[in-house]
């Protein structure tokens, strides 16, 4: 397995990830995604969408707001619960998180530590032109909440019955103090998040669907069976609005770490926020007839750790005839590139017309690219790093018998396809 050094470096090379704020030294723990980065994490959030919301049913989606009415993060437990208890070093004066810590002393210096104190992991900022406490918000530290509170009003507007869920997709910020590991624990980050309410007497055996349900979808777009495994969180690791809690946990580099939750948050939220607004927050049961607060099952996975596991899993660095190469084989789903059109000699304009005539009818469908800077074993090798599917050469011969040479990234075989078949050749290819 590729470690994170050469998965960053690959990330930086090929416009994968990017240092945040990179020419006046980065901000810590914030990344930018490149110009294939940003296909590749479209494409896992596409994916998990089309899963949840197209595919389904009994899921609608939402889009709430980042910022929300104060009164959220009190209700929610955010406000007095979402700390780590933090100590400093009296020498050095950094700060760490007290329970990572195998001694009671500075990791870096040796130096005395102070008393642990409780630091709240919120981002905050103010609405408004005055900033005093009363004009204090947080960006919020998780998507869930906002669709919590709109429960009613998708209920009301979409008309579901129980079971029903709500997906949402986008950011969450949290002023993590252990950074490191790349994207792994981000300061700013995405979440892909989904509540789904059922009856109480029936929320156990939801909760188990979801597991296996999430737990075989990362399967199903690549990630490898024995990179994957499910570890149930012992009491004392509960989060504070949660019955029962399984982690998806992916083996990256640094060992095996949560990739998704599946938490059982029972009424919790819905109870809270009903008793502190005032507003109610049921539904009317009609087989009950009477109202009842619905449980809420939620798989809650992180958009970047997804990238960045799917980027580990597929990393293979092999020896081919003697030279070394490095292939990213990603899922087609996946693939941020499709399809590379490559003209084997850029100053015959023939040649550069045809390749350019057949990029452009084949980028209407996926995203497909064209580079002619460089020679065709650099090109090949190029769109190994990113994971491209299929590149296509134009060669002088092209020019009389109308034909193209398809390689194909796993295998690297070479097919002599007629112009006026290709779409159909890379359609009904398996990938
Ligand atoms: N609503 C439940 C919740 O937020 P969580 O376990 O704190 O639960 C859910 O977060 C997922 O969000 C994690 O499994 C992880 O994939 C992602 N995540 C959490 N903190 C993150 C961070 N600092 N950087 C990147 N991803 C993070």
């Amino acid at each position: 397995m590729a470690d994170l050094n050469t998965i960053a470096s690959l990330c930086k090379r090929r416009g994968i990830i990017f240092l945040n704020s990179e020419i006046y030294g980065g901000l810590g723990s914030v990344w930018d995604y490149g110009p294939i980065g940003v296909e590749l994490k479209n494409n896992v959030k596409r994916l998990w969408w089309k899963s949840m919301v197209y595919e389904r049913e009994d899921i609608e989606g939402l889009d709430a707001a980042i910022l929300m009415h104060p009164e959220v993060w009190k209700t929610s437990g955010h406000v007095s619960g979402f700390k780590d208890l933090l100590a400093d070093c009296k020498n050095c004066k950094k700060r760490f998180r007290h329970d990572l810590l195998e001694k009671n002393v500075c990791p870096e210096c040796g130096g005395e530590l102070t008393e642990p104190r409780p630091f709240n992991l919120m981002f905050k900022t103010f609405v408004g032109s005055v900033e005093s406490e009363s004009s204090e918000v947080f960006l919020r530290p998780e998507t869930a909440q906002g669709i919590f509170v709109n429960f009613k009003n998708v209920l009301v507007s979409s008309r579901k019955k129980l079971p029903f869920g709500i997906a949402q997709i986008g950011k969450a910020f949290r002023n993590e103090i252990t950074t490191g590991n790349f994207t792994f624990r981000s300061r700013e980050f995405e979440q892909m998040e989904m509540e789904y309410f059922t009856r109480p007497e029936e929320s156990d055996k939801w909760f188990e669907y979801w597991i296996q349900e999430r737990f075989s979808w990362y399967q199903r777009f690549g990630i490898k069976k024995e990179n994957i495994r499910l570890r149930k969180h012992e009491r004392e690791e509960l989060a504070h609005y949660a019955k029962s809690c399984y982690d998806i946990e992916f083996l990256f580099p640094m060992g095996w770490s949560e990739l998704e939750g599946i938490a059982h948050r029972t009424d919790f939220d819905l109870k809270q926020h009903s008793s502190v607004s005032g507003k109610s927050l049921s539904y009317f049961d009609e087989e009950k007839k009477g109202e009842i607060t619905p449980h809420a099952i939620e798989p809650s996975g992180g958009v970047d750790r997804a990238v960045l596991a799917f980027l580990i899993d597929s990393y293979k660095d092999e020896k081919v005839r003697g030279e070394k190469r490095v292939v990213l084989e990603l899922h087609k789903e996946l693939a941020p590139i499709k399809v590379a059109v490559l003209p084997l000699l850029r100053n015959r304009p023939e040649l550069v017309k045809m390749a350019k005539d057949i990029y452009r009818d084949l980028r209407g469908d996926y995203k497909v690219s064209y580079d002619d800077t460089a020679s065709i074993g650099r090109l090949y090798r190029r769109q190994d790093e990113i994971g491209t599917l299929y590149c296509v050469t134009v060669d002088v011969e092209s020019l009389d018998d109308k034909k193209v040479t398809v390689r194909d990234r796993d295998t690297m075989k070479q097919d002599r396809i007629s112009v006026d078949m290709l779409k159909k050749y890379i359609e009904e290819k398996p990938k």
